[in-house]
C-alpha cells in the first residue's frame, strides 16, 4: 500500500451489464477522504448503477473497490454498511407502515438489558437528535407513508447520517427538498467533511455541484468522461461533457397565449387546514404556473382538482361547465390529466413494460372492438421514446429497470399520450437531466400551441420564469400573487411566496 494515498474509496474499472444495457464500461472512479465529489451525467448515464455496486446491491461484473487503499469485497448492503458506506438511494428505500424513528433504525435499533429488547424511548430520542441536526422538526413516530415526499427525503438523509458512515454518498438528495432544506442539507454536508467523511453527491442541478462540490466526476454512456476539481470548469464545459455536444440552453421565443376561452375556471375552492378559497382561470393554450415553497399547497391544490382529493367547497368549471370531479378516473374521462411529482407512487407500474405504461392511460385510442391494435401501438410509443429520448434497449423493457430520470419520461409519455384538454404538471423536470430537461419545456410550450390548457407546478424559479406565461405565487394555502412572465423576477416571487405582501 502508498502511504501517501490519499483516497479514501477507489472504484476501479468497473464493469457492469444488464440484459440488453451495458450500464458501466469499465468506469474509474476515486474519491479522496473528506471531499464532497460530484457526480453528473444525463439520465441513464450508470450513476446510480455505480453507486449501487458500491452499496453491495448489485454485483460488478469485473473491477475492484478499495478502501484507503485496501482492497474490499463488499457482496451485500450490510457488507456495505459494515465497511462504512452509507447510501442515500434516488428511489427512496423506506417502509411506509413503519414510522420516521423505526425507519431510520431499521435493522439496528438500539437496545437495552440481556435480552436485547428495542430501547424505544433512546430510539425516539437518537432519532429527534438526528433530525435536530438537520433542522427539520418532524413527528418521529408518525408512520412514514404519511409524509411529504420532501420529508421522505429527509428521512432517509437522517438514516444515513445515523450510521455515522465514511462514505455517504446521496443519489439526488436535493431533487424533492425546499431552499431552506437544502441550506441546511449543505451544512450537514460541510459538517460531514470537516469530521473527514467523504461524500458523493449526484444532481442535475449544476448550481448545487458548483456550490458545494471539490470535484466532479462526469459519466456517459456508463463510460468514465472525466474528473476535474470544480473550480477548473464551468457550466457550459461541464455540459459538454456530460452530453458530448454543445448544447444551447433555454432561448424561449415569448408567446402570446390567447386569453380568452377559459378552459378551466376554479372558484371559492376550500379544503379544511389546506386550501383557502382558491381562484383561478386557466385559458386554452396557456402555461400557467403554480409557484411558492414546498408545502404552500400547490400539489394539493392539484390533486383537488384531480379528484385525488375531497374538497368542502367551491366550484369548478371546464369549458365553462360546472363538474363534479369524485375522482382521478373521472378526471381523466372528461379530460384532465396529472402528472404526479411521485411517479412511484401514482405515474407508473413499475411491474410493467415502458409499452403498456405509456398506453395504460388511453387504450381506447389504439382499439377496434375491444382489441388493442399492437403494430400502431408499438408505433406510437416508439415515436415517444424516440421524442423524449427515452434510454431503454426496447420498448419491451419493465420501467423498473429504468434510472429514474428515464422513468419520469415514460410517465410524460403516459400523459401526452392520454389526449387531455389541461394538463397539470407536478414538478415535471424534477431529475432530469440538462438536455432532456429543455426537451421536456418544449414539449409543454408544444402542448399548449395545439391548445392544450398547461399548469405547471414548480419550485424552480429560473424554470418558471423560462417557460410559464402567467404565474400564481402560492402561500399557506392561497393564491398570494399573480404575474405575468414579463412582470416576474425570482425575488418578486420570492417576496409573495415568503408571505410577503
Ligand atoms: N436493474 C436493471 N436492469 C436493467 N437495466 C438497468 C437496471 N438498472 C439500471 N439499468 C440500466 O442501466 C443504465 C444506467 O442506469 P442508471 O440508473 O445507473 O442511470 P443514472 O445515471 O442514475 O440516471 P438518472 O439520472 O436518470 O437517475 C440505464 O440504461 C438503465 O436503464
Ligand atoms: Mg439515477
Amino acid at each position: 500500500m502508498n502511504p501517501m494515498n490519499t483516497y479514501a474509496l477507489e472504484m476501479r474499472h468497473i464493469t457492469k451489464t444488464f440484459p440488453g444495457v451495458q450500464a458501466l464500461k469499465d468506469v474509474t472512479f476515486c474519491v479522496r477522504k473528506g471531499e464532497v465529489h460530484a457526480l453528473v451525467g444525463e439520465n441513464g448515464a450508470g450513476k446510480s448503477t455505480l453507486m449501487k455496486v458500491l452499496a453491495g446491491a448489485h454485483l460488478a461484473d469485473a473491477g475492484e473497490i478499495l478502501l484507503d487503499g485496501k482492497p474490499v469485497h463488499i457482496t451485500n448492503p450490510l457488507e456495505a454498511q459494515r465497511l462504512g458506506i452509507s447510501i442515500i438511494y434516488q428511489e427512496f428505500n423506506l417502509v411506509p407502515d413503519l414510522n420516521v424513528a423505526e425507519n431510520i433504525f431499521l435493522g439496528r435499533e438500539p437496545t437495552k438489558g440481556p435480552l436485547g429488547w428495542i430501547d424505544r424511548r433512546k430510539m425516539y430520542a437518537d432519532a429527534e437528535a438526528i433530525l435536530q441536526r438537520l433542522g427539520i422538526p418532524l413527528d418521529v413516530r408518525a408512520p412514514v407513508r404519511r409524509l411529504s415526499v420532501a420529508h421522505q427525503q429527509i428521512v432517509e438523509i437522517a438514516k444515513a447520517l445515523s450510521q455515522e458512515a465514511k462514505i455517504v454518498a446521496m443519489d439526488e438528495p436535493s431533487a424533492t427538498l425546499t431552499e431552506h432544506e437544502l441550506d441546511r442539507l449543505f451544512e450537514v454536508i460541510r459538517g460531514l467533511k470537516q469530521s473527514g467523511v467523504s461524500i458523493i453527491y449526484i444532481s442535475h442541478r449544476l448550481e448545487e455541484i458548483f456550490g458545494i462540490c471539490d470535484t466532479v466526476t462526469v459519466l456517459r454512456d456508463g463510460q468514465h468522461v472525466g474528473t476535474l476539481p470544480t473550480n477548473q470548469v464551468n457550466r457550459e464545459k461541464l455540459i459538454s461533457m456530460m452530453v458530448g455536444r454543445e448544447l444551447a440552453e433555454g432561448k424561449f421565443v415569448v408567446r402570446k397565449p390567447p386569453r380568452k376561452d377559459p378552459i378551466l375556471r376554479v372558484q371559492h375552492l376550500n379544503r379544511r387546514g389546506v386550501l383557502h378559497d382558491i381562484n383561478f382561470e386557466l385559458y386554452r393554450g396557456e402555461i400557467l404556473a403554480f409557484t411558492g415553497l414546498v408545502g404552500a399547497g400547490r400539489t394539493e391544490l392539484a390533486r383537488a382538482i384531480f379528484g385525488a382529493d375531497p374538497i368542502d367547497s367551491g366550484e369548478v368549471y371546464l369549458h365553462g361547465q360546472r363538474v363534479h370531479i369524485k375522482s382521478p378516473q373521472q378526471a381523466v374521462r372528461i379530460g384532465i390529466g396529472y402528472l404526479p411529482e411521485d411517479r412511484k407512487q401514482l405515474g407508473l407500474v413499475l411491474g410493467m413494460v415502458v409499452r403498456e405504461n405509456a398506453t395504460l392511460s388511453n387504450l381506447g385510442a389504439l382499439s377496434v372492438l375491444g382489441f388493442v391494435r399492437r403494430g400502431m401501438e408499438r408505433g406510437v410509443v416508439g415515436n415517444y421514446v424516440r421524442d423524449l429520448d427515452i434510454r431503454t434497449p426496447s420498448i419491451e423493457q419493465l420501467v423498473r429497470n429504468l434510472s429514474g430520470g428515464n422513468q419520469q419520461k415514460v410517465v410524460l409519455a403516459k400523459w401526452l399520450f392520454a389526449d387531455c384538454k389541461v394538463l397539470i404538471f407536478d414538478e415535471p423536470t424534477r431529475g432530469i437531466d440538462v438536455g432532456a430537461k429543455s426537451e421536456i419545456h418544449r414539449l409543454m410550450v408544444d402542448l399548449a400551441e395545439r391548445g392544450v390548457g398547461v399548469i405547471m407546478i414548480s419550485s424552480e424559479l429560473p424554470e418558471v420564469l423560462q417557460v410559464a406565461d402567467r404565474i400564481l405565487v402560492m402561500h399557506e394555502g392561497r393564491i398570494a400573487a399573480e404575474m405575468y412572465r414579463d412582470e416576474a423576477t425570482q425575488e418578486r416571487i420570492m417576496h409573495y411566496a415568503t408571505g410577503g405582501r
